[in-house]
């Protein structure tokens, strides 16, 4: 039996139960992801096909999950633009020649998407070990989480330099917004043509934003990634945290599917971006450490809200946490099938 509910979910259809997958799901709070990252740092299993494709698989051979999504990173177009790009042991990620101003910028070389073939390689050969058992999705990070690696150096707590080159050398700014926004979209295309049946662009940081910047020097970037890869006719999934207040301008910009996170009721944050559109969401990644009661109440509640209508995916607000009890994973999953389970379809 196919499982096709996570796309049927994207597409708004109707679906038997509420798909469910979560964001990081291949990673360290799995024992079998542990063991193999003791042999192999981050970024060697991100480059050797067929390690990235076993990675994938982890979560789904072990939970009855609705989708996989590849294993990578935001980061790794960063590396043949031309950053020095590193996952320090217990920092997270570094560059070490950040992009600061006008002359970093024409630096940066424009890729076609062909430096990462071993994304590809993976997506291909993840498809043909998944043989159909659920939906791959691909994915990038948007303009504005890579721009603030890529100027930062690194994660940030207030993302100083990169609003102080937005506000003050607005000309570089956009300089730099074109060309990861065409980067990603060749980037995204390739992922599509190697077996990516759905594609989630992360915008997790652009919550930081007022909603007059996010409009200024965000949104027209990210509306040329969207309307370049319409025609790939794969649902594409657009999600950021923190961005409660700009809901309704991500709608905008682009999405199938749009991501929300924890901050704001599903059924709210739904009518704000319309109920011409899926939605993805809603779960606090803290809550899976609740007692499993409490989990209860609050899958019943996002399932409650979602209200039966087609086009809802069942996800953690942000990336599940390196932590997590397993047993708890497992238990949420069988919650949402279960509590959302419809009659007659
Ligand atoms: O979802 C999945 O299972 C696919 C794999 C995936 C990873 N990173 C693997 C990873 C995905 C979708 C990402 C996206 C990503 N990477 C984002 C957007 C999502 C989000 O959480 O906001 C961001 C901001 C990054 C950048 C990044 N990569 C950071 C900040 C870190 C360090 C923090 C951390 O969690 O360790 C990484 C490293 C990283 N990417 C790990 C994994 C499994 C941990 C690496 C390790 O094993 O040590």
């Amino acid at each position: 039996m196919i499982n096709d509910r996570f796309l049927r979910a994207c597409r708004r259809e109707p679906v038997d139960c509420t798909p469910v997958w979560f964001m990081r799901q291949a990673g360290r709070y799995m024992a079998e992801y542990r063991s193999l990252r003791a042999k192999h740092s981050m970024l060697e299993l991100c480059k050797t096909p067929e390690l990235a494709a076993q990675v994938t698989l982890q979560p789904i051979d072990r939970f009855p999950l609705d989708a996989a999504i590849i294993f990578a990173d935001i980061l790794l177009p960063l590396e043949p633009m031309g950053l020095s790009l590193e996952f320090a042991e217990g920092e997270g990620p570094v560059i070490h020649n950040p992009v600061r101003n006008q002359a970093d910028v024409d630096r940066l070389k424009i890729i076609d998407g062909g430096e990462l073939e071993y994304v590809a390689e993976a997506i291909r050969q993840a498809r043909l070990a998944l043989n159909g058992r659920v939906p791959l999705i691909g994915f990038a990070g948007a303009p504005f989480t890579l721009a603030s690696y890529a100027i930062e150096g690194g994660s940030s707590r207030n993302y100083l330099l990169t609003k102080q080159m937005m506000y003050g050398e607005p000309k570089t700014w956009h300089q730099l917004m074109d060309k990861f926004a065409r980067v990603i979209t060749g980037y995204l295309r390739r992922q599509i043509k190697a077996g990516a049946q759905a594609i989630q662009l992360f915008d997790s940081w652009v919550g930081c934003l007022s909603i007059g910047d996010y409009i200024e020097y965000v949104m027209p970037h990210v509306q040329l990634i969207f309307e370049g890869l319409k025609r790939e006719g794969v649902p594409m999934i657009h999600f950021g945290t923190g961005t409660s207040a700009m809901l309704r301008q991500m709608r905008e910009a682009g999405g199938d599917v749009i991501g929300i996170d924890w901050r704001i009721h599903l059924d709210e944050a739904w009518s704000t971006v319309g109920h011409d559109v899926a939605v993805q969401g809603n779960l606090d990644p803290l809550a899976l450490y609740a007692p499993l009661h409490e989990i209860e109440r609050r899958v019943a509640d996002i399932l409650r809200r979602a209200g039966g209508r087609p086009g809802h995916i069942f996800n953690l607000g942000h990336g599940i946490l390196p932590t997590t009890p397993i047993d708890h994973v497992a238990a949420t999953i069988e919650m949402v099938h279960t509590l959302s389970q419809r009659s007659g379809t």
